[in-house]
């Protein structure tokens, strides 16, 4: 499976709509997210986890570069059981795990464990989404040895703390930043929210971007015309890789020997920057394998 941490776009696809399931070969996204949660009516919901098993199974035969997960319904749902046996059974790589806390994560992992023999490379991928969920995310990154990532979820957690979302952000942004520390400390995959207004690119670069520049590993997309942009941003740029190539270059045949200072076009270059040039390169040269 493709690490959750290079993956830059997932993009959600509601499994009540076929017409969207079709779709999905022949997108760019790297990671499928197939809801069976917030985007599928009560009324649809058995009919949803049908469709999954359904074209579904042959949608991941279609598209297998792609990571695919399965949005569940939350564990103490009534829902919850059969959805996480249904993902296990599309060999998905693993599930989006709504409103959680360590609790809904160790239920979780108890499913999975008592539906697959082996379930080593199945991954869980917390929602957090309220706040608690934010304000212990610490115990639950750490709640079970399946969560490789976490997805942060806006809507429901402005809806939890009782505001108003902005244009700003503001309101979300230390949740966003400290579900990215969370994240960084045990090196898993950050994923962000979903941008709503899909008929504003620009809007979406801007947010993508400051995501990014918070740490954040990945974004989350509904409709089919974000994928590109948010590929775009978490894509280092020509002058970013050709910049970086210059550091590691002079590092290693320069600065290295006394762990000491360079200069490089006038500014100093020490052993943090180095290295944060040589991930950025690491990081680039595996999305190539990935496409070749
Ligand atoms: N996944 C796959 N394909 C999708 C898609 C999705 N999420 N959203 C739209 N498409 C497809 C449509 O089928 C259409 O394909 P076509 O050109 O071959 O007919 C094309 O992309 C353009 O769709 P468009 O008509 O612009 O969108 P829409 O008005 O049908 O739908 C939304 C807009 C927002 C209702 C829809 O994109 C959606 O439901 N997104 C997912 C929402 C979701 O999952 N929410 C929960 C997570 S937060
Ligand atoms: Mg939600």
């Amino acid at each position: 499976m493709n690490d959750i941490s290079n993956c830059r776009s997932f993009l959600y696809v509601p499994c009540n709509q076929q017409k969207y399931m079709e779709k999905i070969p022949s997108t760019t996204c790297d990671a499928v997210i197939f809801d069976l949660e917030d985007s599928v009516r009560l009324a649809d919901k058995k009919q949803a986890r049908k469709n999954l098993l359904g074209f579904g199974f042959e949608i991941v035969r279609k598209a297998r570069e792609k990571v695919f997960l399965v949005r569940v319904n939350a564990v103490d749902s009534t829902f919850a059981e059969d959805d996480i046996r249904a993902a296990v059974s599309l060999k998905a790589d693993g599930i989006v795990l709504p409103k959680s806390t360590a609790r809904q994560v160790e239920s979780a992992d108890t499913i999975i464990q008592n539906s697959v023999d082996d379930g080593q490379d199945f991954v869980i991928i917390p929602l957090i989404e309220t706040a608690l969920g934010v304000q212990t995310i610490w115990e639950t990154v750490n709640a079970s040895p399946k969560v490789k990532g976490a997805q942060f979820g806006a809507e429901d957690f402005t809806r939890d703390i009782q505001v108003e979302r902005t244009a700003s952000g503001k309101e979300i942004e230390y949740a966003r930043n400290r579900m990215t520390i969370a994240c960084r400390a045990k090196n898993i995959a950050a994923i962000d929210t979903p941008f709503a207004n899909f008929k504003d690119p620009e809007g979406l670069a801007e947010d993508t971007r400051n995501v990014k520049s918070m740490g954040m590993t990945g974004k989350t997309c509904i409709h089919p015309s974000q994928i590109d942009v948010v590929n775009s941003v978490f894509t280092p740029s020509e002058k970013e890789v050709s910049r970086a190539r210059k550091i590691v270059n002079c590092w290693e045949n320069h600065g290295s020997i006394n762990d000491g200072v360079i200069v490089i076009e006038g500014e100093m270059v020490d052993r943090p920057i180095y290295q944060r040039a040589k991930n950025l390169l690491e990081k680039y040269n595996k999305k190539k394998e990935n496409v070749v």
